[in-house]
């Protein structure tokens, strides 16, 4: 079964642009849940630019799904990680300036640093998954460091064009299928929309996909509740072939 993790930050990034409590990101989350989506994500960012780390409490103790935080490999959150529990922490990497996250982190320059920190979420029984580029390096890293997912970027892939559009799909159709053969769980996401998704529903080796900003935007003309079942359909529809 293939899973839909929902992004909620940008309902946060709606709520901050007044300040005040309106629009909830826990009732959209709630309302994911209504309309099949398998999990939860939220990116709790260093600059709290959307998600707060109240949303991330309440995120967990209100909203019966799996909670996948997504978070840079801080102290800070590291401390925050081990106070909430959410089901999975997706490592990212984060620059303050950058509008979304733009690529994969580079594991070979981090690895012995990063090994201790996944180690620590691990311990405490939080799954740990690392956002990583379809590199066959990078998923090897991936292995060594002790994660249980890699979440492979699809950005890339949404962004290009004609011959390339189709080199980035064979790109991480042949990740997915190196990750699953170390004993990693694959995941996948970033800038999926319903065009670009049904390509990488069809590898069979991905098991999850987390999708965020284009839900959103969507919700705005038609709703969230039939964006997500629109978006599960068409996923399912890839799966099957
Ligand atoms: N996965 C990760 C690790 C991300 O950082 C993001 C963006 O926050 C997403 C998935 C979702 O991407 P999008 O919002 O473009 O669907």
């Amino acid at each position: 079964m293939l899973r839909l993790g929902v992004n909620i930050d940008h309902v946060a990034t709606v709520r901050n642009a007044r300040g005040g409590l309106h629009p909830d990101p826990v009732r959209a989350a709630r309302l994911a849940k209504k309309a099949g989506a398998q999990g939860i994500t939220a990116h709790l960012r260093e600059d709290r630019r959307h998600i707060r780390d109240e949303d991330v409490f309440r995120l967990k103790a209100e909203v019966a799904l799996p909670l996948n935080l997504e978070m840079a490999a801080t102290e800070e959150m590291l401390c925050i990680a081990l106070e909430v529990r959410p089901n999975a922490c997706c490592l990212v990497p984060e620059r303050r300036e950058e509008l979304t996250t733009e690529g994969g982190l580079n594991l070979l320059a981090d690895e012995t640093y990063l090994k201790t920190y996944v180690g620590k979420l691990s311990d405490a029984g939080i799954r740990v998954s690392l956002f990583i580029d379809p590199d066959e390096e990078q998923i090897s890293a991936a292995a060594r460091i002790g994660a249980d997912i890699v979440e492979l970027h699809t950005g890339r892939y949404c962004e290009a064009l004609g011959a390339a559009h189709t080199d980035e799909i064979g790109r991480i159709a042949r990740g997915a299928k190196h990750a699953a053969a170390l004993g990693l769980e694959v995941h996948a996401g970033h800038g999926l929309d319903y065009a670009t998704v049904g390509p990488i529903a069809a590898i069979p080796e991905i098991i999850e996909l987390n999708i965020g900003h284009f839900l959103m935007g969507e919700a705005i003309f038609e709703g969230l509740d039939v964006a997500i079942r629109r978006m599960r359909s068409l996923m399912q529809r890839g799966r099957s072939g």
